[in-house]
């Protein structure tokens, strides 16, 4: 029965839908609040918490298609890619989920039921694996399914540490994990490859595509396995494995999306043959980069913006391998929103984004080709010896994008070669390196996690009363704090805005009588408020009844810069264009930051549009009014979203008169009026495509302005004048020093052609061959380059080299015509008297330039210029 990918996609989340499942949106590649992940690598990554019991939805069974990418990371794919038959750095993981609902029986018995009726996958084809220890699931495949006991595969701690198995699935190095269950389908004795278990396993006949891990345990650091407060399921199907099954091809290459993704690449590239593993790479790397950049990863030299350009550039060598001529990447990014079906919505939504920043990538990486050659050839002019270092070698390779191959290519044409050791050396500290980024170094399990929850009432006050319901001191609960002491405070209840979508904690007093606790900042602990800071005064024990005050000017001062962001945001959507999305803010007391897509800097003169309008805002003074609704409801009043943010059901959308409408959790001013100024000071780009601008507001703005003038009046003094003429002050005595500057380059040029004419009366002859051999002082050793044309011009034809002792340093030049460059190379030449001088140098044929230290050895060295002339001319 043949199905495409998309049907697939469709049934399956129908299926569990009709078992009672909540379908829950793909989430975004760059896993939420999670430090630990490079990128979302599981259909589960969503759900971590909810696993481990720290957040509540109203659901205990879901279901989703998520899309995964697995480079970088633990879980990496990309050096395989291309080589086998269902390795991708990105993929679709079809995914049921019970949160402390179903356990092994109904997990074993829906994916059993959804193969083999709903896909009717023979059932003799399917082989299914658990943990060695898991009799109870051995009973449940044997007795309840009828598997025969021959198709059950035992597999136990078969890497070598415990709990290090096949059969027991880890999403990272500490957090959620427990036994699996995995499903294998036979392919077929056609196909080399054994059973799971065997030798053979590695081969292509036997392919997992459906794994159920009896989620139980969380993970810590130190290897203990705690058990998690419910037994739960996690499970995955990738979605182009079973496309495989259901298309009839073995290779998942070979399904709907990868036969139209490299059919369109061997159109854009201009090649073919599809049968071509390069153009699998391109078909398979497109997924990832065009789904990463959609969820907001751009192209950077570190973290995942690096794993990102890796991709690309990965890509767009193996199109230039096949012949492709300019850009070509991007040209994919709409055949594939289009394949994709039903996952192919945020996707389209982002686009034109995506395109061009894979083309902006793109057209980088010519470039800095161009310049990896400049460069090697550079390095190539100076080398020592004949072998290019390795450092170099990585230094293209890294830097320049440059494959060590061309370098080799280019190095052998001229006759040297590349120490490839050195090469490997380098490039094995760099996976290093990249495996150190990779995990990040940050514990799951360090962060502190509160299993509480706290009303925040600060929206409209700045005062409340909460009730202790938690302590911690050093990251550990504890029941008492000591005046002195630092400690994070939970309460039930809190005026303390929790740092949260860019917006800054509050800091302020918690009090009761005879205590004093002071609030640096506050932050979230999944649901909970916790303050941070210092209890000056008393103690402190859960249960206690607080005071909450929050320090007001500093408050205010925020939602000023908070609701100036709003107004930003908008006026820059007005003046630029509604491709400008949000893709970070950063909201303080003394200042705002907004980091948005735009693949320009903004003009200046779009700058001032910005401000004027934000300005006009202000001072039209709306009421800032917050409406709690549903979100279907918010997106249709045209609120502002940020992609691949995670919504509640209910959401609080901001609304500043008809100028702007936006969701957001934040706290804001009362009226725009009470902003009072807005001021941009900078702006910037901080990735490709990623521009940032930072404001400030109110009495901040005022204060940026009073520091300005008083610039601008210390600079009119400087230069004698006052603030109304400096500009044209200045403007003038620029003028005035370029002037100056060309008079003297003009007498030094002068006086070194004088200088010049002077030595040629210094010229001897060796065999033949005119020769000047001289020492000078105090010369200029920017001009002796100067100098050495001006002599090589006059001899014609000849060998010149002049030592200069300058502040009790040796400049040394050489220079040799053309025509004697097959006997004399310029850059021996120096070396020979560099050397001689505690120095060392190289350079052109015709040229060559050095120094040295030892000003005294000069003219000795100067003595053997003559004689080693004579040998070689
Ligand atoms: N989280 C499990 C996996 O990735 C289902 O295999």
């Amino acid at each position: 029965m043949y199905m495409s990918t998309d049907e697939i996609r469709r049934a399956y989340l129908a299926f569990f839908e009709s078992k009672g499942h909540q379908i829950v949106d793909s989430s975004s590649l760059v896993p939420a609040n999670d430090p630990t992940l490079l990128f979302t690598n599981a259909g589960m990554n969503q759900f971590k918490d909810t696993f481990l019991g720290l957040e509540k939805r109203n659901y205990t069974r879901a279901t989703s298609a998520q899309r995964c990418v697995r480079a970088g990371g633990k879980h990496n794919d990309l050096e395989n890619v291309g080589f086998t038959a269902r390795h991708h750095t990105f993929f679709e993981m079809l995914g049921n989920f019970s949160f402390g609902d179903y356990f092994k029986h109904d997990a074993i018995g829906y994916a059993w039921e959804f193969l083999t009726k709903e896909l009717k996958l023979a059932e003799d084809r399917l082989v299914v694996t658990i943990y060695e220890s898991d009799d109870e699931a051995f009973e449940i495949w044997n007795k309840e399914i009828g598997i025969p006991a021959d198709r059950i595969v035992r597999i136990g701690d078969n890497k070598g540490a415990p709990f290090a198995s096949d059969n027991f699935w880890q999403m990272g190095d500490t957090g959620p994990c427990g036994p699996c269950s995995e499903i294998f389908y036979d392919h077929g004795d056609h196909i080399w490859g054994g059973r799971p278990g065997t030798p053979e396993e590695d081969g292509d006949r036997f392919i997992e595509i459906w794994n159920n891990v009896f989620m139980q345990f969380n993970r810590q650091a130190d290897g203990t396995m705690e058990p998690l407060p419910k037994p739960s399921v996690d499970t995955g199907m990738g979605i182009e494995r079973i496309a495989a099954i259901m298309q009839g091809v073995h290779s998942n290459y070979e399904i709907d999306i990868f036969k139209t993704l490299i059919k369109e690449a061997a159109a854009v590239i201009g090649y073919d043959d599809l049968s071509n593993q390069s153009l699998r790479v391109v078909a398979d790397h497109i997924r990832s980069c065009a789904y990463l950049i959609a969820d907001g990863v751009m192209p950077s030299n570190e973290g995942r913006g690096y794993v990102l350009r890796r991709i690309i550039r990965r890509a767009v060598r193996h199109g230039n391998k096949l012949g492709a001529q300019g850009v070509f990447f991007y040209k994919l990014v709409g055949p594939l929103a289009e394949i994709m079906g039903s996952a192919g919505e945020d996707l389209k939504a982002q686009q034109e984004l995506v395109e061009k920043v894979l083309k902006i990538e793109e057209d980088n990486f010519s470039r800095t080709l161009d310049r990896g050659l400049t460069i090697l050839n550079e390095a190539l002019d100076n080398i020592d010896g004949n072998v290019l270092d390795g450092e170099t070698v990585f230094k293209l390779y890294d830097t320049y994008g440059f494959p060590a191959d061309l370098t080799n290519d280019v190095a052998r044409e001229r006759g040297f070669s590349i120490d490839e050791d050195g090469f490997e050396t380098a490039m094995a500290a760099q996976r290093q390196r990249a495996r150190d980024a990779g995990n990040f170094g940050v514990d799951y399990n360090d962060v502190i996690k509160v299993d509480a929850e706290t009303t925040f009432c600060g929206y409209s006050a700045t005062d409340g009363e909460g009730v202790i319901v938690a302590l911690y001191r050093d990251g550990n609960a504890v029941d008492t704090i000591n005046a002195g002491e630092d400690a994070l405070v939970v309460l039930s209840n809190t005026p303390f805005y929790a740092e949260s979508g860019g917006q800054c904690g509050d800091s302020g007093l918690l009090t009761a009588e005879g205590v004093v606790f002071n609030v640096a900042d506050t932050q979230k602990f999944g649901a909970a408020s916790g303050h941070k800071g210092q209890l000056v005064e008393g103690s402190l024990t859960v249960g206690q009844q607080l005071t909450a005050a929050v320090d007001s000017e500093r408050r205010q001062a925020i939602s000023s810069n908070h609701s100036a962001t709003h107004l930003m945001h908008a006026a820059l959507r007005t003046i630029l264009g509604d491709h400008v999305g949000q893709k970070g803010s950063l909201v303080k007391a003394d200042s705002l930051r907004f980091d948005f897509s735009n693949l320009e800097a903004v003009k200046p003169e779009q700058l001032r549009a910005v401000e004027n309008m934000v300005n006009e805002q202000i001072r039209a003074n709306h009421s800032i009014d917050t409406n709690i609704m549903d979100i279907d409801t918010a997106k249709a009043n045209g609120a502002m979203a940020l992609f691949g943010e995670k919504y509640d059901d209910e959401v609080r959308v901001l609304s500043m008169g008809d100028f702007s409408t936006e969701l957001c959790g934040g706290v804001h001013a009362t009226r725009t009026g009470d902003i009072g100024l807005f001021k941009i000071l900078s702006e910037s780009g901080i990735a490709a495509g990623i521009r940032r601008i930072e404001a400030v507001t109110g009495a901040g703005a005022i204060a940026a302005m009073h520091t300005e003038d008083m610039m601008l009046a210390k600079t009119a003094r400087l230069v004698k004048s006052d603030v109304a003429s400096v500009v044209s002050k200045v403007d003038a005595l620029v003028t005035h020093s370029k002037q100056l500057e060309k008079e003297i380059q003009q007498l030094k040029d002068k006086l070194a052609a004088q200088e010049g004419a002077g030595l040629i009366n210094q010229v001897q002859e060796i065999n033949g061959v005119k020769v000047l051999i001289a020492k000078l002082d105090g010369a200029d050793n920017k001009a002796l380059r100067g100098m050495v044309d001006e002599l090589k011009n006059q001899l014609g034809s000849g060998v010149v080299l002049l030592g200069n002792v300058s502040e009790g340093k040796v400049g040394l030049i050489a220079g040799v015509t053309k025509d004697l460059i097959g006997k004399v190379k310029a850059g021996e030449l120096v070396n020979l008297v560099a050397l001689q001088v505690g120095g060392k140098g190289g350079g052109r044929p015709d040229m060559a330039q050095a120094g040295g230290t030892d000003a005294a050895a000069l003219p000795a060295a100067l003595e053997t210029v003559a004689p080693w002339l004579a040998d070689k001319l």
